[in-house]
């Protein structure tokens, strides 16, 4: 169990497609110590999801874990911790909506990035069990953003309007306020 250090943009993993992780591993040692890893080194950052390709683990598993309070997104729907291996996403409704977004990988800046608002998520748990998820609204935004990392992207590549890209200490004070920005932010959290 450690704090692991979280890759930055830059870094060629971050831009790798990860490897499935493989389900007869699910239960293991090695699991638990994977998840303990980013548990930890989420909790140490003060974020609200993690995937392993973040700590330079190629592989498809994402932890998210939403508190209801006030995030810098604003009053957020609260979302317990989970994991999610192996994950797709299928878009419901073609609906986008946007968000200011910002990633552990790139600390210290956020961009405004649209997405579709209602999808289905299919998944193996932690104990191997396939589940699906119906999300809308910001929890879509951040399993986009989350899954992206399995699949070497990163939010920057949906910025539309690079004018909404932001260091933090910007959005605060030029941005916050923008018709964009649908919640009343405040900077605490990244994904
Ligand atoms: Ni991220």
């Amino acid at each position: 169990m450690a704090i692991r250090d979280i890759i930055r943009m830059g870094h060629p993993t971050l831009r790798q497609i990860a490897a499935p992780y493989d389900a007869k591993k699910i239960g293991t040692e090695d699991f638990f110590s994977l998840l303990d890893d980013l548990k930890e080194t989420l909790e140490a950052s003060g974020g609200i999801g993690l995937a392993a390709p973040q700590i330079n683990e190629s592989v498809q598993v994402v932890i998210i874990d939403i508190p209801g309070t006030e995030t810098r997104y604003g009053e957020t729907e609260a979302l317990p911790f989970a994991v999610y291996i192996n994950p797709s996403i299928s878009v419901v409704e073609n609906e986008n909506a946007g968000y200011w977004e910002g990633c552990l990988s790139i600390p210290g800046m956020m961009g405004y990035v649209e997405r579709p608002q209602h999808i289905v998520v299919d998944y193996l748990d932690e104990t191997g069990k396939r589940n699906s998820l119906t999300l809308k609204g910001f929890l879509a935004t951040v399993f986009q953003h989350e899954f992206d990392h399995l699949i070497g992207k990163l939010y920057i590549d949906h910025i539309q309007d690079l004018s909404l890209f932001s260091f933090e200490k910007e959005y605060q004070a030029f941005h916050l306020n923008d018709e964009t920005e649908e919640l009343d932010g405040q900077v605490k959290n990244s994904i």
